[in-house]
Order: structure tokens, then sequence, then C-alpha cells
């Protein structure tokens, strides 16, 4: 199984130990190979908002050398894993700096088809409070990059290191982990055999239809186009 994970932070803290030991429950179902990012090491810039990405391409992207090898590796996965501590309620600003860069492959610009047999996973700790929103901002990536299915853990740490989160709470990550890596192994090894989400296939229909009238960006246009979504091929 290929797994490519975004750590939304740098640290060996508490979220990075939660990925680690999916990797090890993931190991006992098969054998992995894993691309991993860190942010803000792997890709330091902040969006600048100049939209060349939706309307030039996103190679015309400021941080398009940054950016390139993560969708690339996203590309090759069966497994996508987005990671991040909470922080002020929401996932750290170095994670959803990079999120802004990839709203380009979003279902209502450009889908990249090969997003659409792939499983994602977010995963997130907090000390006490916010991983509700938190793995919201990270689905919500996921969700509109149109992937195939989806899986979040969420774990409450009571901590600021794991070296101190208490017991019990690392039992339970420990049984949550497990189980959801036994989800992901199945889902992974059948995933051309899983239904379409019913939300994908509702904005892809619903964008169709906009880009079938769309003058205000050929780029995207030209996508939808190239694909042969504009003639009635079927992307999933
Ligand atoms: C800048 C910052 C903001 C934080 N904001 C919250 C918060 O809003 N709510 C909360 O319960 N914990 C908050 N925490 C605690 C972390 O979410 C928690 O300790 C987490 O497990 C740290 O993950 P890590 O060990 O992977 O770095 C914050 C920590 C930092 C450093």
């Amino acid at each position: 199984m290929k797994v490519t994970v975004i750590n939304g932070n740098t640290r060996h803290g508490s979220t990075w130990h939660c990925m680690d030991l999916l990797k090890q429950e993931l190991s006992r179902y098969e054998a992995i190979e894993v691309t991993e990012f860190y942010m803000p090491r792997d890709m330091p810039h902040f969006c600048k908002g100049c939209f060349s990405c939706f309307l030039n391409g996103e190679e015309t992207c400021p941080h398009a050398e940054s950016i390139d090898p993560i969708v690339k590796a996203m590309e090759e996965a069966d497994l996508v894993v987005l990671t991040s501590p909470v922080y002020g309620m929401d996932v750290s600003g170095q994670l959803k700096a990079l999120l802004d860069h990839l709203c380009f492959m979003w279902l209502s610009h450009r889908p990249n088809p090969k997003m659409f047999n792939t499983v994602g996973l977010s995963i997130s700790t907090t000390a006490g409070a916010g991983l509700s929103h938190t793995t919201k901002t990270m689905q919500n990536s996921l969700k509109f990059w149109g992937l195939k299915k989806r899986f979040a853990l969420k774990e409450p740490v009571s901590a600021m290191k794991w070296d101190e989160v208490p017991t019990k709470n690392k039992a339970k990550i420990r049984r949550d982990v497990a189980l959801t890596a036994k989800k992901i192994a199945e889902k992974v090894s059948n995933i051309e055999k899983q239904p379409s989400p019913l939300f994908r296939r509702f904005m892809f229909k619903m964008m169709l239809g906009m880009m079938k009238k769309n003058t205000w960006n050929p780029t995207d246009r030209n996508h939808w186009e190239a694909q042969g979504w504009l003639s009635g091929e079927k992307p999933f």
C-alpha cells in the first residue's frame, strides 16, 4: 500500500505518534511504502491569492516547486493522510497554508481523476477541545479533492507532549488506530468495487452544468473538456 502522509507540524509529538502507530498497524495487513511531508518544512509559503493556479494552471503558482512533489505523491498514493494538532480550535496555520494551495484541484475547479480511487484519513490530537472543527477542515479538503473513502482519528490527549499522555488515553488511541487501520486496509484492498460517494456524484453533476456554460475560466473548462466530461464521459 502506498501511503502519503502530510504532517501538519514538524514535532514528534502526540499527533506524530498517532500517525506512527497507524503505520505500524497498517503494516500488519500489507507492506507499506510511505512518503512523508512536514509542514512548514516542505511547503513554507502562504498562498498569495494571485488566482494564477485557477486561471493559468497550477504550474504557474509562485510556489509550484514546493506544491508539485506533494501533488505527485498524493496522486500515487492509495492512502492520503493529513495530520494536525489542534491550534486555536483548528488546524495548524502551516497545514492550512498547504490546503489553500490545493484548492485548484477541488471538484469545483479541476478535479484530479487520480484521487477518485484514493482513501483519505485525517488525524488530529488536542489537549482538550477543538477536534470537530479541526477534523472538518481536513475532511473538507479530502472530500472536495474527490477521494472515495474517508476516515478520521480524533484523539484528546490531555497533554502537551506524548510522554505525558495518560495511559488511559494512550490505550484508547491504540484501540482507535488498530480499528481504523483494519478498515483502511479493507477499503484499499477493494477500492475499485466501492461505490462512488453521493456527495461526489452530486457535486460533479452540478459542476458539469456550470462548466458547460463556463466562459469565466477557460483553464478549468479545458480541463473538463480534456477529460471528456463535457462530452458525456463518466469519471466514476
Ligand atoms: C499554538 C497552540 C494552540 C493550541 N490550541 C489548542 C486549543 O485550541 N484547544 C486545545 O484543547 N488544545 C490546544 N493546544 C494543545 C494541542 O492541541 C495539544 O497539546 C496537541 O496534542 C499537540 O500536538 P503535538 O504533540 O502533535 O504537537 C494548542 C497547542 C498549541 C501549541
